[in-house]
């Protein structure tokens, strides 16, 4: 399917090849030594995030400029006539008329599917509750199929850990549907209570993934070749008092790192809070960082790709 004009919603709306086309599109914008600055030369994208970001938003907007785009855009909800009772819909019907592609996050599921059915112009999904974040999700598959190409041609299986808040976490939703098209094997240790939803164990289950549970941090590190970190999604939980239970529970410290092999790396779509300790940093074993920064050309490919300019 043709990606000029495409929404881009949800991962689950995305094949194998299209996955392909997005992660080729990247390297190829990565591996050029001069930026293609006349790509989407007047073209303008609109950011409307009605939730607070750093990555998400600045990254697309440095991706936009980079093309040599140009960028409007919104990230406090407070200060637009949505505070006045302005619908959802009838905002994307205005910037519609302002700008070429629209990327929008929102607090609430489906936002962003509905902002789709509205607009003669592609939405990005920049994140939708506790739902999908289609963008980080194809930044974390270009990510790990840098440090292991054998996730794109299947000659070895992965072994990839999630851990943390599965249950709230929409990195890992929009990830774990993803990589259904690939050949790994998913390890899960979360606390009780934030496990991963049956909804997406049994997207696993129906392409025979090798999913298994670790009962503890430590065991996941021993198995996996990629640990993929989240944060407990505070905003999201109905208990506060659940909250201040659990957030201690799930850290990794360089110490428990120790004894991994060295090929391990650890991934997070950032921010984190306290699950991460600031001596991982310094550990061979850190990618977090690098990870963010594919976001550039990962959404660079994304914007040429909707904007009908990269085919
Ligand atoms: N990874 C990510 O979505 O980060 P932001 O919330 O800062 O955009």
């Amino acid at each position: 399917m043709t990606f000029s004009g495409r929404h881009v919603i949800s991962i689950a709306d995305f094949s194998r090849g299209d996955i392909l086309t997005v992660i080729n599109a990247a390297r190829a914008i990565e591996m050029q030594s001069a930026p293609r600055t006349e790509l989407v030369g007047g073209k303008l994208m609109a950011t409307l995030f009605f939730e607070p970001s750093t990555r998400t938003r600045l990254s697309f907007e440095a991706a936009m400029q980079k093309l040599g785009g140009r960028v409007i855009g919104l990230s406090d909800a407070a200060s637009t006539s949505t505070k006045k009772g302005e619908s959802l819909a009838d905002t994307i019907r205005m910037i519609e008329q302002y700008a070429d592609v629209i990327v929008i996050r929102h607090p609430r599921d489906g936002a962003a599917r509905l902002a789709s059915e509205v607009s003669r112009v592609p939405i990005i999904n920049g994140g939708d509750g506790g739902n999908q974040h289609p963008s980080q999700t194809f930044l974390d598959l270009y990510t790990i199929a840098k440090l292991y190409p054998a996730l794109l041609d299947g000659s070895a299986p992965l072994t990839i850990a999630f851990a943390g808040d599965l249950r709230y976490g929409r990195t890992v939703h929009s990830l774990l549907t993803a990589l259904c098209h690939f050949r790994v094997k998913l390890v899960l240790v979360a606390p009780r209570g934030l496990e991963m939803p049956a909804e997406y164990l049994q997207q696993a289950a129906a392409v025979g993934m090798d999913v298994s549970e670790a009962p503890n941090l430590q065991d996941a590190i021993a198995q996996a070749d990629i640990l993929y970190m989240t944060r407990l999604q505070e905003e999201r939980f109905p208990d506060p008092l659940e909250f201040d239970h659990i957030k201690a529970s799930y850290r990794i410290t360089a110490h428990m790192l120790s004894d991994a092999r060295q090929s391990l790396r650890v991934l997070h779509p950032l921010p984190r809070i306290n699950e991460i300790a600031i001596d991982v940093d310094q550990t061979v074993h850190a990618h977090y960082f690098a990870q963010a920064g594919n976001g550039i050309p990962v959404r660079q490919a994304l914007l040429g790709l909707v904007l009908g300019v990269l085919i």
